[in-house]
């Protein structure tokens, strides 16, 4: 048995799940006047209301308590303090040292960081003005009008979202995206751009990715193959990278590789240089403000009570589904078409950073741990999949996201949004009963069995828990706390089941074994030493048909 269900707060949510089974929210709400206000919390311009969870305030202290008895306020400061709390690789893990700016020391192994990443954000900062004033140009003299930013993991996903989720601060230059190893992926872009206006900006932090490898030797032979010289790969090649010595080998100049650092895990990079596309895409000042906006939620996370602090709550309440109604999934539903790109985005930190199976000992855990996470974009979802969330088998916590000002507010469009956001959290949360199903059936003209069945399909259970977070508008600030604020939740999570949450060794046979596939694919005489399955593959692969 694990400590963790061995924890008196775990025995008592037990009974909380059992006591709550009979629990109806709808009843909840109308029992008590307050339940709104009781759960809600406001932190670095977010605001959280979870009043429509599947929780009463015994529940709520039973959370609040595991997560001390767990000992997450001690594993929180053990990372912000630079502990190598990621034991599997010997690191720290420091996102959060990229945007504070309040210390001026933060040691990692005896040796303060803080300088270094300043000293860092400076010459982001100059490279950018660089490019947008037209100082730095491409070979012939013209200035950037594109970027094409490559990289794949945590090297692309929070780039790319973040700049799309930032597309009304954009400067005028256009960016693309390049991640997966498919070469339309690339070629698709290249046939965009010219090559003579175009900046490449590699990012692989450990630069021995192939995907981006590929990429980037292939648009390199584009560029050359354009007429420009090897000399001239100089003025439109930047690299980000904590593997400096091998971006300089392959052949970046070395004053344009961007350094980073192996106590930034890949899916919390986007602070970093990392995020050097973002700075191209809207301004090293918009970068700052995201910078400073989620400082702002890592100041909560520290400081706030656990009982008003944001992150926390969120992270128990996902562990609560998780472990105690079996849920497994959970949906992040962004009403904001710029901020399409978020459940992408969490799914990727959460699902890399938790999908783990033993504890940091190496044990099997015996509870669930990381939760499917899955979601898409409010409102194209409910004529989708939201059918299943109000009418499926399963329970699915879902999390709405919704700015309250639009930066297109186009005639009564986004009153719509909004009041769709908050109709499918009250619809979940109400659900519809027999009765009610009927009496709207009543009149219609159906005979009596007809109408009994139909309405036993127009049933909605409802009892569907969610949480919804607003915010004035869609910022730079509130962008950045938005993105911290699930890093914390992921980390609340992962503390509290007692697994690493920062490494991922769980990708690493896939890369393997891909090598040995690709061998196979393209020796001379391949020896097909794989299982009869993926030997009769590569024979179809090596005729190019089946
Ligand atoms: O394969 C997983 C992974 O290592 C991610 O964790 C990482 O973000 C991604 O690949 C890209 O890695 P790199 O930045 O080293 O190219």
């Amino acid at each position: 048995m694990s400590t963790l269900t061995q924890l008196p707060a775990w025995q008592q949510l037990s009974q909380c799940r059992a006591r709550l089974e009979q629990q109806s929210l709808r009843q909840a709400f109308a029992d008590d006047p307050q339940r709104a206000e009781r759960y809600t919390v406001r932190a670095a311009g977010l605001m959280l209301d979870y009043a429509k969870n599947r929780i009463d305030q015994p529940t709520l202290d039973a959370l609040l308590a595991l997560a001390e008895q767990g000992g997450l306020p001690q594993l929180r400061d053990a990372m912000f303090a630079g502990e190598a709390i990621n034991n599997t690789e010997g690191r720290a893990v420091l996102h959060t040292a990229l945007r504070n700016r309040q210390r001026d020391s933060i040691l990692v192994e005896g040796e303060n960081v803080v300088p270094e990443v300043r000293a860092t954000l400076a010459k982001m900062k100059g490279f950018v003005e660089q490019i947008h004033n037209g100082e730095r140009t491409g070979y012939t003299g013209q200035a950037f009008t594109d970027v094409i930013a490559i990289g794949i993991g945590g090297s692309f996903l929070g780039p790319k979202v973040a700049t799309e989720a930032l597309r009304p601060y954009a400067k005028p230059l256009r960016m693309h995206y390049v991640a997966n190893v498919d070469g339309t992926a690339l070629a698709e872009k290249l046939k965009k751009v010219d090559p003579a206006t175009t900046l490449v900006v590699m990012s692989s932090k450990s630069f021995t990715t192939q995907e981006t490898l590929a990429n980037t030797e292939s648009t390199r032979d584009w560029f050359l193959a354009s007429g420009a010289s090897q000399a001239d790969v100089a003025k439109h090649f930047v690299a980000v990278s904590s593997n400096v010595p091998a971006a300089v080998a392959f052949g970046i100049d070395a004053d344009n590789v961007f350094p980073m650092w192996d106590w930034v895990g890949g899916r919390y990079s986007l602070w970093s240089a990392i995020g050097l596309p973002i700075a191209l895409a809207v301004g090293f000042d918009h970068f700052e403000q995201l910078l400073a906006g989620a400082e702002a939620m890592d100041r909560h996370f520290c400081e706030a009570p656990l009982e008003q602090n944001m992150p926390v709550l969120m992270g128990l309440l996902a562990l609560w589904y998780d472990n105690f109604f079996d849920a497994q999934s959970q949906v992040i539903l962004s009403y904001d078409h710029y901020l399409r790109g978020l459940p992408a985005y969490v799914q990727q930190l959460d699902m890399e950073s938790n999908g783990k199976g033993v504890d940091k000992e190496g044990n099997p855990v015996d509870y669930r741990t990381g939760p499917v996470i899955w979601g898409g974009e409010g409102t194209n979802g409910q004529h989708a999949y939201h059918q299943l969330l109000h009418q499926g088998t399963a329970l699915i916590p879902a999390d709405f996201i919704l700015p309250l000002n639009s930066h297109n507010p186009l005639g009564r469009h986004h009153n719509m949004l909004a009041a769709n956001c908050l109709a499918q959290a009250q619809a979940l949360m109400q659900g519809k009963t027999l009765e009610e199903a009927k009496a709207e059936l009543a009149g219609k003209g159906l005979s009596e069995t007809e109408l009994d069945t139909l309405a036993k399909h127009k049933v909605m259970p409802g009892n569907r828990p969610s949480n919804t977070l607003l915010m004035d508008q869609l910022t730079p600030a509130t962008l950045g706390a938005l993105i911290a604020l699930y890093e914390h939740r992921t980390f609340v999570q992962g503390a509290l089941w007692g697994i690493n949450s920062f490494d991922q060794w769980g990708v690493e046979l896939g890369k393997v074994l891909g090598n040995a596939v690709l061998a196979e694919i393209e020796a001379e005489n391949p020896a097909y030493q794989q299982d009869s399955s993926t030997n009769a593959l590569i024979a179809c692969l090596r005729k190019g048909h089946i």
